[in-house]
């Protein structure tokens, strides 16, 4: 720790808190690993920079703003944390298990399942994110979280009951892939369960993101998504011997009052989301409403016989609903999962 210059004293106070305040957790930090593991992300954050601030040409403040909804995603932040439970039961969670979040973000699951589950059966939760804004976004609402590359994590062998890659798992460059998956090998304690998680290529959200968010956010988005295929082997070269992959779905869910009111918070949650800022320089604030509603309708079209999916998940097109006095709009996806067992 003697090598770390004055720009590391935000990654010691990180330290500090998990060590003040999240014990277990902090049990489990590998120190002698982060020297290595803050001169990596020197190297490599500027690969990483599409959710710092704006500032620094990111989308991370608003991409955040969205994520202060923490219900429109829950379907399939819940099946991932099925996923992860024993004999997939979620309510078989329990405080003596440890996950890492590896794409963390602002702490998005650890906020979900809170949300969701028996504050008694809560799983100790580290929120980790090459992003400092995202984790120092995460450290406000009080959850346990450090700067860490999915890549090279700071963390003992054989320590944690489950890993989550997902959201964003296209974000690693394709060479890098393998390597984040042989981190959540090394660091899964023997049973403990590993969650690989994209949107296939060639799928309804894959084409939003190449044609839709490359177009119009201020980052782009060049990613290439994953197929079952490069899942398997990175399962496979990493380590798992026992592990299977699913399709899970995973929607975008709004309540509101009218029908009016469910389309403004869809239509504003996927202009944050995916900041797709370039079209409020073509159009007025209204119009970006219908543009990115009839973009909406247009990609998440889901023929479930035709995508090659053995059965239906959800809803095929984006539908609203009136359920009693109140109204639900779903937009429906579906994510491929790799589930790894140590
Ligand atoms: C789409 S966001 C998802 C955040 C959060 N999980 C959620 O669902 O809202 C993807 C996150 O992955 C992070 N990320 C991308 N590449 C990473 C890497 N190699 N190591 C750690 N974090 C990374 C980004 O900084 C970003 O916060």
């Amino acid at each position: 720790m003697t090598n770390l210059d004055i720009n590391d004293t935000i990654f010691i106070s990180e330290l500090e808190i998990l060590k003040e305040k999240f014990t277990d957790l902090y049990s489990c930090i590998d120190l002698e690993k982060i020297p290595v593991s803050i001169q990596l992300i020197k190297e490599i954050e500027s690969e990483f920079a599409d959710f710092e601030s704006a500032d620094t040409g990111g989308r991370g403040e608003v991409y955040r703003i969205a994520q202060k909804n923490i219900t429109v995603r829950s379907e399939g932040i819940k099946n991932i944390f099925s996923l992860l439970s024993p004999n997939e039961k979620i309510e078989n969670l329990s405080s003596d298990m440890k996950l890492l979040d590896a794409l963390g973000g602002d702490g998005l699951l650890t906020k979900v399942i809170s949300n969701i589950i028996d504050s008694k059966n809560l799983p100790q939760i580290l929120t980790t994110d090459i992003s400092a804004d995202m984790i120092n976004a995460a450290k406000k609402h009080n959850i346990p979280a450090l700067r860490l590359a999915a890549q090279y994590l700071a963390i003992k062998d054989y320590c944690l009951d489950g890993v989550i890659l997902a959201y964003g798992t296209h974000h690693i460059p394709v060479p890098q892939r393998l390597e984040a998956c042989k981190e959540a090998y090394r660091v899964l304690k023997k049973g403990g369960k590993f969650i690989l998680h994209d949107f296939e290529s060639c799928s309804p959200v894959a084409n939003w993101f190449q044609e839709v968010v490359h177009k119009y956010s201020l980052t782009g988005h060049d990613f290439s998504h994953f197929d079952y295929n490069e899942i398997k082997s990175y399962l496979y070269k990493s380590g798992f011997e026992s592990f299977k992959i699913e399709y899970m779905y995973d929607p975008f869910i709004f309540t509101g009052n009218s029908i009016a009111d469910v389309k403004f918070q869809f239509t504003d949650y996927l202009h944050n989301m995916y900041g797709l800022y370039k079209l409020d320089l073509q159009f007025g604030e209204q119009e970006v409403h219908d543009v990115i509603y009839q973009l909406a309708n247009k990609y998440f079209v889901y023929d479930y016989q035709q995508l090659g999916l053995s059965q239906s998940f959800g809803k095929k097109t984006v539908k609203i609903n009136q359920i009693g006095q109140r109204w639900q709009l779903e937009m429906p996806r579906v994510a491929i999962v790799g589930i790894g067992i140590k």
